[in-house]
């Protein structure tokens, strides 16, 4: 085998999404030349599935005209189904002004008003129009933004396509991360004093969703196999406007401007007494999502004859031409290339689709990671959608996870520069950890047949998909948990890399990326079935209620043998406002 050479930085940034960029972009325009920095990336780094967020980032702008970071912490806590730990949204909410207007200064090109401020839209659970923009390729313009600024400074490194495979926590505290460069086909050690973990979600869990083939959930796979602490796992969202047939995002936006959801009746069913009738189509995901689930599973919907699939409709004819053009020129240009059709003439056919991981890497509120009893793992913290510091709870409002990839990003190259700057060293690894690695990296090609990984993770996600969608039960849940053991002992026993080169091997890639799909779902499935209640988007037929008196509770998952997990549970922080009945 070849030797595992090390590279050195100060920090480590693995994943380069808003997140990644903004903890870099904070490093260097406060600690300059100080502070080194790697940033990793699986892709080339602007690649990074960032670039595909839509509609908006939000934030508190004009109080003048009603709005307050009282409003918006109530909003993000409320949709949260007061699962959101309270002090943690104070904080997010009143850092996030500064954010938007240091992204104007850096050049971005917000959406204006007529008077030439920046401009903002209304999006689901926001009682106020707070919705930052540029047009609706808001993440795309953010990415551009903050690479920009990050090319004004030295003392950076960027290491693109290099698969990030485990990193080593011992003795609490970090020492240093594995990853494959794959254009020589090497696996490397990088040591660092500290580290900020920031690859995303897990979306490609699902078959239908708007996450990019890149988005694996590797950070907490990572984090799960070192013994981290994963929180909340089981809340995942479900965002009412995925397109048929491919799942592509169509942004909250078309709602946020006006856009109209519809049953085979016509109907605006979203109004009705048992959705929300104050708030309809701006409710928030979850009670969108399963009120367009209930038109569909009662027969108001409409079936896709090739795919199966069936939808409702997203009607946006009424906003007129100029008005999609100009605010929604992506919904357009994305509903005639991948549906064939025009907004501006016709409806648009959607259904609930893959969006976001609300659970992640159990951080505190600066997003430094904790062990199970609470102790920051020094040097080693997650930012961005990977992290559950947890402002979004059982449920996250739309527009607010960019905007906390800009914070969280913001307050870990902060305290990761400072934790450097006060004197923390490399760590030394174990003598036999790097022929571990080895073996977990290489001892893939060993076998000569057997199942390839596309169809462990096929498997994978028909049961999710199934068993694990809007609406849950304990026997789906059950049905699901037995079909991902079963995949874990086949990946195990029988998974099969058959191309042997080690360079841009996409094979070793997806078998890689697989194991950290079936953590994620063990972790997942575990953590709904043990749940038994209906909290944001965990909605149980068979618990169709919330429980705070038994479940106003965080869950942590750690490791137990090859294919359990153990559950510890943690209290909620609501220290500003108590739970109530959510309705809209
Ligand atoms: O619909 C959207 O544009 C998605 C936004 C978000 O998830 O925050």
């Amino acid at each position: 085998m070849a030797v595992v050479e090390t590279i050195e930085h100060d920090i480590v940034i693995l994943g380069t999404g808003i997140a990644g960029l903004r903890a870099a972009v904070e490093i260097k325009r406060k600690y300059g030349d100080k502070i080194d920095i790697g940033l990793i990336s699986k892709i080339q780094l602007m690649r990074s599935h960032s670039v595909s967020a839509e509609g908006g980032t939000a934030a508190v702008l004009y109080p003048e005209e009603g709005d307050s970071y009282a409003l918006h912490a109530w909003d993000t806590i409320k949709g949260s189904d007061f699962l959101a730990d309270q002090e943690a949204v104070w904080l997010f909410v009143k850092l996030m002004p500064e954010e938007i207007r240091l992204l104007e200064h850096w050049g971005l090109p917000w959406s204006r008003r007529p008077d030439g401020r920046i401009a903002q839209r209304p999006f689901g659970g926001h009682s106020h129009p707070r919705t930052i923009f540029a047009a609706d390729k808001t993440g795309f313009f953010e990415m551009q933004t903050l690479y920009n600024k990050l090319l004004e400074y030295d003392g950076w490194e960027r290491y693109d396509e290099w698969f990030g495979t485990n990193f080593v926590v011992e003795d609490g505290e970090f020492k240093g991360l594995y990853a494959i460069n794959w254009k020589e086909g090497r696996l490397y050690y990088f040591k660092a004093k500290a580290a900020i973990i920031a690859t995303g979600g897990g979306g490609r869990l699902y078959n239908f969703t708007t996450y990019a083939h890149t988005v694996t959930g590797d950070g907490v796979a990572m984090a799960f196999r070192a013994g981290v602490p994963v929180k909340d796992p089981e809340f995942f969202q479900f965002h009412p406007t995925g397109l048929i047939p491919s799942g592509i995002l169509i942004t909250e936006g078309a709602r946020g401007e006006g856009g109209y959801l519809i049953n085979n009746k016509g109907e605006r069913f979203m109004l009705r007494s048992d959705c929300a009738p104050t708030k309809g189509e701006l409710a928030p995901r979850d009670i969108v999502s399963r009120c367009e689930m209930k038109e569909i599973l009662e027969g108001r919907g409409f079936k896709d004859e090739v795919t199966g699939l069936e939808y409702v409709l997203l009607d946006l004819t009424h906003l007129g031409e100029e008005k999609i053009n100009e605010r929604l020129p992506a919904v357009r240009e994305i509903a005639i290339r991948y549906a064939g059709i025009d907004p501006v003439e016709e409806p648009i056919p959607v259904r609930p689709v893959a969006h976001y991981t609300m659970g992640g890497i159990h951080t505190d509120l600066y997003y430094r990671v904790l062990d199970e009893d609470g102790r920051w793992i020094r040097g080693l913290f997650a930012a961005g959608e990977v992290a559950a510091s947890s402002i979004h709870g059982a449920n996250r409002l739309g527009s607010n996870s960019t905007a906390e990839c800009l914070t969280s990003g913001r307050i870990t190259g902060i305290l990761a520069a400072e934790y450097v700057l006060k004197g923390a060293e490399t760590k030394t690894v174990p003598r036999d950890r790097h022929a571990k690695e080895e073996d977990f990296v290489w001892g893939l090609f060993k076998r000569e047949s057997g199942i390839p990984s596309y169809e462990i993770k096929r498997q994978l996600r028909n049961t999710m998909g199934e068993n694990f969608y809007v609406f849950r039960t304990e026997e789906g849940m059950r049905a699901a948990l037995s079909k991902i053991v079963e995949l874990r002992r086949k990946f195990r026993t029988e998974v099969y890399i058959e191309d042997k080169n080690r360079i841009y091997n996409t094979d070793l890639q997806s078998a890689l990326e697989t194991l950290n799909l079936l953590d994620f779902a063990l972790m997942a499935v575990k953590a709904g079935l043990e749940r038994k209640e209906s909290r944001g988007a965990h909605y149980r037929i068979d618990y169709p209620k919330r429980d705070d008196e038994n479940w106003l509770k965080h869950t942590l998952v750690l490791p137990n043998g090859e294919d359990d997990v153990r559950l510890v549970y943690i209290p909620v922080d609501i220290s500003t406002w108590k739970p109530v009945e959510r309705k809209y």
